[in-house]
C-alpha cells in the first residue's frame, strides 16, 4: 500500500476529544439562533457522518445519545478506528459504523455505497490536509449531503494565524524526516526553535512558543505533533473555504460559536459599519481581522431555508433549556469578544434559577418572568447556550435510552481510568451531548451505576476503594495526597456535593 498518509502524522494517535459544537443538537441550536431551519426537525431520525473522526469520541457520543440517529465515522488511521470500535463494542452501540477509509476512498468507490447524510462534520481536519484531500472532501459533500443538510467544519483561520505561522514552518522543517516518532521529533524541533529564538530569530513569536512548551510539559505532545508536523498545514481565510465548499452547493450559514451571531457583542459600532460596507461574501473574513480569530467553527448549509418571521418566535419559545453547570456557577456577566456583557437581572435572574432546577421552555421563561423583560427568544437561546451555561433538551428519554447511555458512560469512564484521565465527558441522552466530569464525579457515577446507595458515607467508602483500584491519587489545591486518612477527608469534603449538585443534573440530562 506504500505511504497512505499524504504527509499527515500517523505514527502517534490523536487525543480522544469530545466537542459539543459538533453535536447535531448544537448545530440545530446555532441554526435556530440565526433563524434558519435545522437539517431535521428536533427528535426526528437523522444520518450523521464524521470525516477524519480520530479515535471517534464525538461520533460515539452522537450515536450513544441519539437512538433515533445513524452515525458513520471515517478516518484513515487504523489505530484510531480500532480504538473507537472497541469503545463502541463495549458500549453495545448499534447505530454506528467506524471505518478506516481515506477521503480519497470516500470520494470514490467506498463513497458510492454510502447514503446521503443530514449532517457532515469535520473537526480539526481542513487546514491540516493537502489541497487534493480537500477536493476529495468537497466531492464527498457534493455527493452525500442531503438538501437542507449541514456541514460543520473547523479550521485554523487567517489572518489570525499570521504571526505564529512561521513557527509551524520552522518546527516542520527542523523536526527532521528520520524514522523517529513524531512526538519525539516535535519535542526536538521545539528545543531547536527555542535555540533559534535565543540566537535572534525575532520573527518567532516567543509567547506562542512558551504556550507550546506548556502543552509539552502538560503531556500534550500528541496534540503538538498533529498540529505542527503535517506537511500540508495551512491556515485559511474564511472566504477561501467558502469558495471551495461552494462547489458542493453549500454556503456559509452561521458560526457554531453562537455568541458570534450577535454583532454588537463581537465588534464595535465603527467596526460593524466597516464590515457592512463589504460585499456579503467577504464579511466574515473582514470580521476575522477585527476579532483576530485563529480558529473558526463554521456551519454551512446546502440550501439554507429561513424560518418564516411569523413562526420564528413560536419555534424558539418551544425550545426547552437546562443548565449544564451548577446554579452557583450560573452568571449574568458574560465574557464576549468586545469585553463584558451583563444580562438583565429582571429576566435572566429568574431564568437562570429556572434552568438550574428544571427544563423550562423559553416560552415558559417569558411567561414566568415577573418583569417581562426586553429579551427576545433568539437572544435567550443565543445567550444561554452561547455562554455554555445551558443546553437545549431534545426529549424526555425512555428508560431504554437511559440504559443505553449508561452503558456507554461506564465504558468511557473505564477508558479514562485506563489512561489516567481526571477530566472527561459524561453523555446525556436528553441533550444529545455531554457534560464535563472530573475525577470525583467519575468515581461517584461508577459507584451509582454499580448500585452503591446515593448516601455520603457509603459513597465515600466506595469511592476510596475505586480510587485505589484505578491507581489514582487525590489532588487537593494542586498537591498530590498520598496519605489514606487525608485522601478520605478530601473525598468526604467533595462527594456530598457531587451527590447534591451533579446527580440531579445527570438525571435531567439523561446520563443516569
Ligand atoms: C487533528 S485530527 C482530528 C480528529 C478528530 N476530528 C478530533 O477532533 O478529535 C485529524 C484527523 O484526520 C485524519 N486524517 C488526515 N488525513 C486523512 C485522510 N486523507 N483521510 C482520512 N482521514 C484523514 C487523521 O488521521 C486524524 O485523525
Amino acid at each position: 500500500m506504500g505511504d497512505w498518509t499524504d504527509g499527515y502524522v500517523s505514527d502517534v494517535e490523536y487525543l480522544a476529544g469530545f466537542y459539543s459544537e459538533q453535536m447535531p443538537a448544537h448545530i440545530d441550536a446555532a441554526c435556530l439562533v440565526r433563524g434558519i431551519e435545522p437539517p431535521v426537525p428536533r427528535g426526528e431520525p437523522f444520518r450523521y457522518c464524521e470525516l477524519g473522526c480520530g479515535v471517534g469520541k464525538s461520533a460515539t457520543t452522537i450515536a450513544a445519545t441519539s437512538p433515533h440517529g445513524q452515525v458513520w465515522g471515517f478516518d484513515f488511521n487504523p489505530a484510531h478506528i480500532a480504538r473507537g470500535q472497541r469503545l463502541s463494542r463495549e458500549s453495545g452501540i448499534d447505530n454506528l459504523v467506524l471505518e478506516d477509509s481515506s477521503f480519497e476512498d470516500l470520494a470514490g468507490a467506498r463513497g458510492a455505497t454510502l447514503p446521503r447524510f443530514h449532517y457532515i462534520g469535520l473537526h480539526g481536519v481542513w487546514s491540516w490536509i493537502s489541497p487534493r484531500n480537500q477536493q476529495h472532501i468537497v466531492k464527498f459533500i457534493a455527493d452525500h449531503l442531503e438538501p437542507g443538510g449541514a456541514v460543520y467544519i473547523t479550521y485554523n483561520a487567517l489572518p489570525g494565524w499570521n504571526t505564529a505561522a512561521p513557527l509551524q514552518r520552522a518546527l516542520w522543517a527542523t523536526a527532521g524526516v528520520d524514522n523517529d516518532r513524531s512526538d519525539r521529533r516535535v519535542v526536538r524541533a521545539m528545543a531547536f526553535a527555542r535555540r533559534m529564538a535565543n540566537a535572534g530569530a525575532g520573527i518567532l513569536p516567543l509567547d506562542f512558543l512558551d504556550r507550546l512548551e506548556k502543552e509539552r510539559d502538560g503531556d500534550n505532545v500528541a496534540y503538538l505533533a498533529h498540529e505542527y508536523l503535517n506537511a500540508h498545514w495551512a491556515p485559511c481565510y474564511q472566504m477561501d473555504v467558502a469558495e471551495a465548499l461552494a462547489e458542493a452547493k453549500v454556503s456559509y450559514a452561521t458560526s457554531a460559536n453562537i455568541i458570534d451571531n450577535f454583532p454588537d457583542l463581537c465588534l464595535t459600532s465603527e467596526q460593524r459599519e466597516l464590515v457592512d460596507e463589504v460585499p456579503e461574501r467577504f464579511r466574515e473574513t473582514i470580521r476575522d481581522y477585527f476579532m483576530q480569530r485563529t480558529f473558526r467553527r463554521d456551519i454551512y448549509i446546502r440550501g439554507s431555508r429561513p424560518i418564516s418571521s411569523r413562526r420564528i418566535d413560536s419555534r424558539l419559545r418551544a425550545v426547552r433549556l437546562m443548565a449544564t453547570v451548577p446554579e452557583s456557577a450560573l452568571t449574568r456577566e458574560l465574557r464576549v469578544p468586545v469585553g463584558k456583557a451583563e444580562l438583565s437581572e429582571s429576566f435572566y435572574g429568574p431564568a437562570l434559577k429556572a434552568i438550574a432546577n428544571g427544563t423550562p421552555s423559553i416560552g415558559e421563561l417569558f411567561d414566568e418572568s415577573p418583569a417581562g423583560g426586553t429579551a427576545t427568544a433568539q437572544e435567550v437561546l443565543g445567550m444561554l447556550v452561547g455562554s455554555r451555561q445551558a443546553i437545549s433538551v431534545i426529549a424526555e428519554p425512555s428508560e431504554a435510552a437511559r440504559a443505553r447511555v449508561r452503558r456507554y458512560n461506564v465504558a468511557q469512564l473505564r477508558t479514562y481510568a485506563d489512561e489516567g484521565k481526571a477530566v472527561g465527558a459524561l453523555a446525556g441522552v436528553a441533550i444529545g451531548s455531554a457534560v464535563t466530569v472530573r475525577l470525583f464525579e467519575m468515581l461517584v457515577y461508577e459507584a451509582l451505576i454499580d448500585g452503591v446507595p446515593a448516601e455520603p458515607g457509603a459513597m465515600v467508602d466506595d469511592c476510596w476503594k475505586r480510587l485505589k483500584s484505578r491507581g489514582d491519587r487525590v489532588v487537593s489545591n494542586g498537591a498530590v495526597i498520598d496519605d489514606e486518612a487525608a485522601s478520605r477527608v478530601v473525598l468526604e469534603n467533595n462527594v456530598p456535593e457531587v451527590l447534591q449538585i451533579a446527580l440531579p443534573m445527570w438525571q435531567r440530562i439523561g446520563a443516569v
